[in-house]
């Protein structure tokens, strides 16, 4: 934390990068309390590292090597975030699997946004899993990362209709709408104190989670 008690975020992204801008909006608007400290990527060409530049943020480019094992690429993952001395750690459209000993340096204190109410749709294309499924709902789910693929506790969802006629493109833009109301909103809550992450997810306050779920 810093002085004011806001908790110091490294931001993972492998791709386009809309969610750490919806985050870094929200912080500078100051509808998010948390500090942005750096922006992590396993992808060289991740749009993420130019909006990270864009705002004179730290970056890092950690790519896992050809036959790299995970835990090895994990490890220096793991050292590149630490030299940031993180608060939290956001996923925000972080593509690669972390392994156990970065998931256990940071116990309950990595939060992801997934394309997909889990545990409906683990894994990678969860909108498309959605479409191929015949779901005729589906939506975001913000949650903490545990030692599996998209299995920790649940922190928030937000629901979005199947359209007639979506496929897995047109369904995923309307979830990152979606996304990008719903994963500050969880950091700001987490940053706040209304939502207290260790040992286990809980709200300080049962209003504040409601706030928080009500239709962006
Ligand atoms: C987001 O929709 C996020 O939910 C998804 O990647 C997208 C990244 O978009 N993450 C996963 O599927 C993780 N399993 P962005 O780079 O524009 O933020």
């Amino acid at each position: 934390m810093n002085g004011a008690g806001t908790p110091r975020v490294v931001v993972l992204a492998s791709g386009r990068g809309s969610n750490f801008a919806a985050l870094a909006e929200a912080v500078d608007a100051g509808e998010c309390r948390a500090e942005l400290v750096a922006l992590i990527s396993d992808r060289r060409k991740a749009e993420a590292l130019e909006r990270a530049h864009a705002r004179g943020m730290p970056t890092a480019i950690v790519p896992k090597a050809k036959g790299e094992d995970r835990d090895a690429w994990s490890e220096r993952l793991l050292e590149a975030v630490r030299a940031h001395e993180p608060d939290l750690v956001v996923l925000a459209g972080f593509m690669k699997v972390l392994g156990a000993s970065f998931v256990d340096a940071f116990a309950r204190r990595i939060v992801n946004v997934h394309p997909s109410l889990l545990p409906a749709f683990p894994g990678l294309d969860a909108p498309g899993q959605a479409i191929a499924a015949g779901v005729r709902v589906s939506g975001c789910t913000v949650h903490l990362v545990d030692r599996h693929v998209d299995t920790g506790p649940i922190l928030a969802q937000a629901v979005v209709a199947v359209a007639p006629g979506d496929d897995g493109a047109t369904l995923h833009e309307r979830i990152q709408r979606l996304e990008h109301v719903l994963l500050p909103r969880v950091v700001n809550a987490i940053g706040r104190g209304a939502l207290v992450l260790d040992p286990a997810p809980r709200w300080e306050r049962e209003g504040e989670r409601a706030a928080l779920l009500e239709a962006p």
